[in-house]
């Protein structure tokens, strides 16, 4: 199988790559990725780098000339590239709907033109906004509450709509929060961590009480396989979530009495506006149509989690001292810290 996987060089991407390396060698991988500011080469292995199936192609999925060559070559593809980080949406949407959206329609166009025998878009549960109901199935209205989930639901229609007007073989996922190694340490799990491990705050917005459900990433990856391989599921949208809901402060403390460090490191700041207040999925129909379940428990997997972390510490000190990630860090949280209006940076 030829297998295009778009963001590749990201968190969940370079978590998925791993995982078909090893568990089908004999998958021919492409990545394309334009390695944004998380697009990271370190996220892939020396022997992921050394393995003749395995080929990286430094591009943007807003290239059409590029997306459509690439296409010719391809059995399947797997569309994770996305700007993801919500805060920085609010701050500036620009990328996130030219990726997000724009760059979802290129791929879409190419599959059009150069047909494949699976697309899977990688949404997200963000399209749902705050639960209005639990759990929360594929059903959910969609009230994304953030730019970054609104180009999300824009692009998770988009592809639904070349499914429903030109029979495309393309299938929605729908992931809940996933965390564990690789993952930037401006997302919530990483940067708890990092932040624990420097003897820095942990920033918690509003009253912490928000809650998310959880899902390790080995078993998120296994999830989107298990989609690759299944037969018959053109146009369905799927949740792969966990059933586990753990709030901020749970976690943010877990985090501190794992790293021995004290408690006043917890500092509360203000809300993120549009903050979705709670995520908990119904994973029903990942177990039927998929046969999926996630195998990793919140306790361990965040402990492995930290334990990467400590072991780590090169890949993420270096992503953290680029000035990149501090000037972020200092306006992003320098004016929740005032409790101010959230400004944007044009
Ligand atoms: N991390 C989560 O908790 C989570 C949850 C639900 C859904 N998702 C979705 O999963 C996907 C992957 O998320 P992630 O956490 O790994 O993100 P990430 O930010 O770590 O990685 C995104 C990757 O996309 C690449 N990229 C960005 N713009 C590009 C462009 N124009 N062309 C080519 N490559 C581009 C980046 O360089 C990066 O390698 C995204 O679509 C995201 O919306 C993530």
């Amino acid at each position: 199988m030829k297998l295009l996987i778009t963001g590749g060089a990201g968190f969940i991407g370079s978590n998925f790559v791993k995982f078909v390396a090893r568990e089908h060698p004999d998958v021919k991988i492409t990545v394309l990725d334009a390695l944004t500011y998380c697009g990271n080469m370190d996220n892939f292995t020396p022997e992921i780098l050394r393995n003749k199936n395995f080929s990286f192609c430094h591009g943007n999925i807003l290239d059409e000339k590029l997306v459509f060559n690439l296409m010719k070559k391809q059995d399947k593809v797997v569309h994770f590239a996305a700007w993801t980080h919500i805060d920085r949406s609010i701050t500036l949407s620009d990328p996130f709907m030219d990726t997000d959206f724009k760059g979802t329609q290129v791929l879409l166009e190419a599959i059009k033109k150069h047909p494949v025998e699976k697309f899977i878009h990688i949404s997200t549960s963000e399209v749902y906004g705050s639960a209005q109901k639990v759990p929360m199935d594929e059903h959910h209205p969609i009230a994304p509450q953030s730019p970054y989930a609104g180009a999300k639901a824009g692009s998770d229609r988009l592809a639904y709509s070349y499914w429903a007007t030109y029979k495309l073989p393309i299938t929605i996922i729908r992931p809940f929060n996933v965390y564990g190694p690789n993952q930037y340490p401006e997302k919530l799990i990483p940067f708890f961590i990092t932040n624990a491990l420097e003897n820095k705050n942990l920033l918690i917005y509003g009253d912490g009480k928000n809650t998310r459900d959880w899902t390790y990433v080995t078993d998120t990856v296994r999830g989107i396989w298990n989609t690759l391989e299944k037969k018959n599921i053109d146009g369905e949208v799927i949740n792969i979530g966990s059933e586990m809901e753990v709030n901020v402060i749970d976690i943010a403390k877990t985090i501190l009495d794992t790293l021995k460090k004290p408690d006043k490191l917890l500092e509360f700041i203000g809300d993120r506006p549009g903050h979705v207040t709670r995520l908990f999925a119904n994973r029903k129909k990942a177990k039927s149509l998929l046969n999926w379940e996630p195998k990793m428990s919140f306790d361990k997997g965040l402990e492995q989690t930290i334990n990467w972390y400590i072991k780590n510490k090169e890949w993420w000190q270096k992503i953290r001292t680029k000035p990149e990630y501090k000037e972020f860090e200092t306006l992003w949280y320098g004016q929740l810290r005032k409790n101010s209006k959230i400004k944007g940076v044009k």
